[in-house]
């Protein structure tokens, strides 16, 4: 059998020992981008049969040069960098990985809430520079009895959510696409945007980046929400525009943000930094080291199933088979 060919557009994993053992399973052989710009990608992709990519963006100009491709599989739940569209053309299917992380992001949600609440990082930074102030961090308020909003209620959310209840926070959503029964289930009130909003002492964000969800959270809903509030995103940073949050914490209109994504990644610099009311980790949510083994043998199996003529699992476009097909 020939070599089979699976181009690798990016990396942020310490090596790619699990994709490459699944993928040797069908004699695949992979190759990583030098960098992950278009040429770099292409030089690789351009005869691959298969595309892993992690957040390098792969464009409609990139996918038609990509010949052999019949897979671009991510390394994630999240698909925004892949121009969907323009893949279903070329017959190529896009596949996702959206059950590797669920837990280390429902912690991660939780561990920035708790963090905000109890003011952890901007105390431990006070006693470290030798000031132990009990007054440096007044107020904290009680956990119990607050109320804690899901911007959807998806896998992850649905994780934070017994996680939030267990410290005695009453949870609510918006999801104007779960079914009532899955959140009376979960014990979550189900609620509309607007009343998320004003009613929420934290908002956690869940819900994918697209064009609906782009800016999601801007001036006109930070003046909405409650002055004690604060907001944490784990989804994805331009769900919020972060000049109309720097501005909302310099004018008071929320207590403070935690963020583990921002706008732009990594940041050039921002308005957020250097505050004591701004939590920001680097993306850091989806990370354990049993959380990658499973992405990587996760996306990988795709791959083998679509080069060996099955169907993926969780292909986004699965359409583009039947395309396929046909081309
Ligand atoms: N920071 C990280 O490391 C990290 C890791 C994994 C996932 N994520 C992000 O977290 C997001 C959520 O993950 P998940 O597994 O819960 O996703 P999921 O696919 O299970 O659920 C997404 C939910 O969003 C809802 N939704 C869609 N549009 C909406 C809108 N306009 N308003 C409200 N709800 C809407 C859907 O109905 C669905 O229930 C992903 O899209 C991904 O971008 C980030």
């Amino acid at each position: 059998m020939p070599t089979k060919l699976v181009a690798v557009t990016d990396s942020v994993f310490p090596n790619l020992d699990p994709a490459s053992a699944v993928l040797a399973k069908i004699g695949a052989e992979l190759r990583l981008a030098k960098e992950p710009k278009p040429e770099a990608i292409l030089e690789v992709a351009r005869d691959a049969d298969a595309v892993l990519t992690t957040y390098a963006k792969v464009t409609a100009d990139m996918i038609p040069q990509m010949t052999r491709c019949r897979i671009i599989g991510r390394f994630g739940i999240g698909v925004d960098n892949v121009d969907i569209p323009a893949a279903t053309k070329a017959g190529i299917v896009v596949t996702r990985v959206p059950d590797y992380c669920l837990d280390e992001v429902s912690d991660h949600a939780m561990a920035l809430l708790l963090a905000l609440v109890r003011k952890i990082p901007s105390s431990n930074a006070r006693t470290h520079a030798g000031r132990w102030e009990m007054r440096a961090v007044v107020p904290i308020h009680r956990l119990r009895g607050t109320v804690l909003g899901l911007v959807a209620f998806g896998q992850i959310p649905q994780l934070v959510a017994p996680k939030a209840q267990s410290f005695g926070i009453r949870v609510v959503t918006y999801d104007p696409y779960v079914s009532k029964q899955v959140a009376e289930r979960a014990g979550v009130e189900q609620v509309e945007f607007d009343e998320l909003v004003r009613i929420s002492d934290y908002i956690s964000i869940h819900t994918p980046l697209m064009p609906a969800t782009h800016h999601l959270f801007n001036a006109d809903v930070f003046r909405r929400m409650k002055p004690t509030a604060y907001l944490i995103n784990t989804a994805r940073g331009p769900i919020i525009d972060e000049a109309a949050l720097a501005s909302a914490l310099d004018e008071g209109q929320i207590a403070g943000a935690a963020l583990d994504v921002m706008e732009q990644e990594p940041p050039p610099g921002s308005p957020l930094f250097g505050r004591d009311n701004v939590i920001v980790t680097p993306h850091t949510s989806f990370y354990s080291e049993e959380s990658l083994v499973d992405l990587q043998t996760k996306a990988a199996e795709e791959v083998v199933r679509v080069l060996s003529g099955q169907a993926p699992r969780n292909p986004v476009n699965p359409e583009a088979l039947k395309t396929a097909q046909a081309i």
